[in-house]
Parts: structure tokens; sequence; C-alpha cells
């Protein structure tokens, strides 16, 4: 077994890709450039299988002395390579080859039959998948939580130590309605970086990022209202929705660059959209992400109908593209885009930290904050502007951004390993969770239950849709620390889905006349 313990081992020709010997497979006279002759190189040794899916590329000091040739030139080569989806640097441990086989599941070809509004009905469904991530010895898979990959507590801990010695009888005291004016200070900057104009007292802090989502929906809408959301969407979202007693409604989600434009004219056409809750920079359970120029084109389209943007960017961090999406809020020339954030899926979910930019509806949000929560809890907000400050927290990013592009390929092919070939899998963007799906009779709600009996849990499709689509799919995290437990977890949910495939099939089979 390999690093990962899940793919195969590569055969023994590989071994003299590794050993010292020097070979002299480069040309240094030909006029191709060398670091493509080291792509080549690569290249073939995976055509005649000296090389498979998971193995570890020779280290970048070890290539090149093997060529003679310069560290930097075999760095391009598999930065080059990288920037393909060939291969997957994993931090502190080198380039991997990325897994191929794994089914990925592609747009859709037909568009869809236009969707009603909704109102959400209740899902004890939901409320299972949230139990589940506190049971004890269970794998849970079900829940999306990108910071266990690569927790930073230790350095929180120290930080919020430090911040503790230092103010006393202000921790128990009421902070300020919009927020720590430091933290805001942070954001503000981190903003302005991307090109918004905006300044701290733009900004409000919240208790998560679902605490932004809830007051943006209360400035634009009320009960009744129909609030257009992507499908599949958060089940978060769903149950906000729900409670604020407003109706859903869905709009068809590309898996590569999210909602379609011309669904999306079409849904303003024939529906009374009050406002739109989008995740354009990476949607959960799909990983999608809009380009910056489609992403403008789209605010340009509801800014023409007046329609507000609540633009859910908490995964916008979480790229696995070079460059990180820019705001919608960028590109509003009404103020009618609303971004709602926090560091739950970076940093800390416990520490439930958020913030909304309300764009021009600064007054109502401010006011709602004050009625709904009165403030948010101060000592975490100080522990991570001083986390921001330091500039840890930009390091820390980069290395789950890495680490999160590294797990999602190696769950790809742990999948694509021990789930039935139909079944087709995501190939997200960024964030932390793939997005399968099953033959269309699998329904599977229905060995969610089997799954924890076995200590594995994950999220049922259809939870993910408030008018019950996505029986057959299923969501699975890769925000985890990787162990041997991760295997042992996705060879039961195979088993599982296995049983049930075929269970059903012979079902159907035996209704027939
Ligand atoms: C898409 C999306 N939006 C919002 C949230 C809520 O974030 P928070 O924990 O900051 O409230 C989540 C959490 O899972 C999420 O996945």
């Amino acid at each position: 077994m390999n690093h990962s313990g899940v793919l195969k081992r590569a055969p023994s020709s590989v071994m003299g890709l590794y050993g010292e010997k020097k070979m002299k497979l480069l040309d240094k006279s030909s006029s191709a450039y060398l670091y493509q002759q080291v792509i080549d190189f690569i290249e073939h040794q995976q055509k005649i299988g000296a090389l498979q899916p998971g193995d570890k590329l020779p280290s970048l000091r070890k290539l090149s002395r093997q060529f003679e040739i310069s560290v930097p030139t075999v760095k391009q080569a598999y930065i080059e390579l990288e920037r393909q989806g060939q291969v997957a640097a994993k931090p502190q441990s080198g380039y991997f080859l990325q897994a191929a086989q794994a089914r990925t599941l592609k747009p859709r070809p037909a568009k869809w039959a236009q969707c009603a509004p909704v109102e959400v009905q209740g899902r004890s469904m939901i409320e299972q998948v949230h139990a589940a991530v506190h049971l004890p010895d269970t794998v849970a898979l079900g829940i999306s939580n990108p910071i266990q990959a690569h927790p930073p507590d230790k350095a929180l801990a120290r930080l919020m130590r430090s911040v503790l010695s230092k103010v006393s009888e202000k921790a128990v005291s009421y902070g300020p309605v919009t927020g720590d004016a430091k933290l805001r200070m942070q954001l503000a900057f981190r903003y302005q970086d991307q090109g918004v104009e905006t300044n701290p007292d733009d900004i409000v802090i919240t208790n998560g990022a679902q605490e932004a989502l809830s007051i943006a929906l209360q400035c634009v809408a009320k009960r009744g209202d129909i609030i257009a959301i992507e499908s599949p969407c958060f089940f978060g979202i769903i149950e906000l929705i729900e409670t604020l007693g407003m109706k859903a409604l869905e709009v068809y989600t590309c898996t590569e660059d999210g909602v379609c434009l011309e669904d999306l004219a079409e849904a303003i056409n024939q529906h009374d959209i009050t406002a739109c809750l989008f995740s354009t920079a990476i949607n959960n359970p799909l990983g999608s992400m809009k380009t910056d120029e489609q992403r403008q084109e789209m605010v340009s389209l509801l800014e023409l109908h007046d329609i507000p943007l609540i633009e859910d960017e908490v995964y916008s961090e979480i790229y696995f593209t070079d460059t990180k999406p820019k705001p919608a809020q960028l590109y509003s020339e009404k103020g009618l885009v609303m971004t709602c954030s926090s560091f739950s899926k970076t940093a800390a979910p416990g520490y439930r930290i958020g913030w909304l930019l309300p764009g021009k509806f600064e007054e109502q949000a401010k006011r709602i904050k004050r009625a709904q929560s009165s403030s948010t809890p101060m000592l975490q907000q100080w522990t991570l502007n001083e986390y921001l400050l330091s500039g840890d927290y930009d390091r820390h990013l980069c290395v789950l951004r890495k680490t999160l592009a590294y797990n999602c390929e190696r769950m790809r092919a742990l999948l694509a390993d021990h789930f039935p070939p139909e079944v087709c899998i995501s190939k997200p963007q960024g964030g932390s969770v793939l997005w399968l799906r099953c033959q269309s009779h699998v329904n599977t709600s229905e060995f969610f239950q089997e799954g924890l009996a076995q200590g594995v849990s994950f999220a049922p499709g259809v939870i993910f849709s408030p008018s019950g689509r996505y029986k057959n799919y299923m969501r699975v995290s890769f925000g985890v620390l990787w162990g041997d437990d991760i295997e042992m977890a996705i060879k039961v949910l195979g088993k599982l889905v296995f049983e049930h495939t075929s269970k059903q099939k012979t079902a159907q089979l035996m209704e027939k006349p």
C-alpha cells in the first residue's frame, strides 16, 4: 500500500525512477524546454504503468540530480502538471499523481422543467445528520467541517490565552452591536484588497454565517416571499427559509459553474422572486464555482430587475483554482448585493464568528442584529483579530487549501475503488465535500441508519432540496484528518450502496409482469 493506504503500489519498474543511478533521458540539445521534457517523462512513466494514480513523484532534488538539471526546472514541470490537474502537492510531503479513475459527475445536458416555489417542509433527516456529528465512535462524513483536515486549534488557544490575560473584566461584558472595530477593520482591508470599496462601519459581525444569512433575508423579504436558491442547496439555508416562513424556488445549478443564467432569467420571468440566495464562489454540496465574469453577469442581471443577491461565501477562501474568486459585491452598482461569510470553514466553527456586508441595507441589518442577538461574543473576535494581524491566518489558509485539495483527490480515488462503477462523483473547485450520484432507483436515506450502526455518517441527498429531489444522491466530506478509519468508513458506505443497488434492482425486476 502507498502513503494513503488506498491505492495500489507502483510496480517495481518505478524503482528505477527513484534510484540514484543517473538517467540520461533528457535531450539537452533539443529545442524543447527542459521542464517540458520532464513533463513528457512523467507522462511516459504513467503510460507504461511505472507511475500510478496516488504514487508519490520523486522529490525535486532527486529528479534534478538524476537528470542533471536545476531544481527550479523540475519544480516548473511539477507546477505545470499541478495546474493541469495531473498532480497534487501535499504540504510537507511532496507531489502525488492524481487519481484518474473516479467517474466525474458531469453537468446534466438537458435543462430542467421549471420548478414551483415551495413552502419548505421540516425535515427530520436534517436533525439526524446534525445529531450524528456528536455520536461517539462514528466517522462523521456527513457534516462539512474543513478545518478538521488541518486544525488551527493550538495557535488559536495560545492567542486566546494571551488576549484573556490582557482584557480582564471586559471579557465578560457586552460587546458593540456590530462587533469589534479592529476585527471589522481587518475584514475591510481584506475586501479592499479584492477591490471592494468598503470600510469597517459597513460590516456587521454576526454569530456565524447562519445569522448573517438570517439578517440578510429579513432585510429584504417577509413571510410568504419567494427566495430563489441553488439546487442542490446547503440544508441549513433550506431550514432557515422554512423558519422565516418564506418560499424556496430551486434554480438548476450546474456541477461546474453554478446557477445557469438562462434558467435564472426564465425563473425571473415566471415568478415574483423577492431575493436570490446563492453561493457563486463554491456551492455546498456541488463545489461549483462561477468565473468572475459569470458572477459579474449574474449581478448585472439581478440588479437590472432590482432583485437583491444574498451571496453566501463561506467557502470562498477554500478554492482549488489559481486565484481567489472575486466577491459578488465588487460588481454591484445599486448596492443590492449582501455578502455573508464566517470563519467557520477556515478557522473555528465553534467560535461562531461571521459577518455581513449589507450593501444598501445597512440600517435595517444593524437594527435586526440588535433586536435578534444584541452582540457577538468578544473573546473570540479579539482572538481572531490577533490571528489575522499576525499573518498566521493566511499561512494557515495556504496549508488548509493544499491539504483539502489533496484529500479531495484521495477521497475520489477511494470512492471509485469501493463504490459501484455507475456512481458518479463531483470534481469540486473548492470546499470540503463530494456530491455523489447513485443509480436512480437507490434511495440513500434508506441506509443512513445502517451506516450509523456501522459507525459512519453521511448526508443523504434528499436534505439538499426543499422539494425532495436528490433521493439517489449523497454528500461525503473530505474535510477530515486522514487515517485508516476513513478507508474503513468508505468501505462500509460502498458496501451499503452496492447492497441497495442490487436489492432494489432485484425488487424492480420481481415487480415486472
Ligand atoms: C454553504 C453554507 N453556508 C452557511 C453555513 C453556516 O456557516 P456558520 O457555521 O458560519 O454559521 C454553512 C455551514 O455548513 C454552509 O455550508
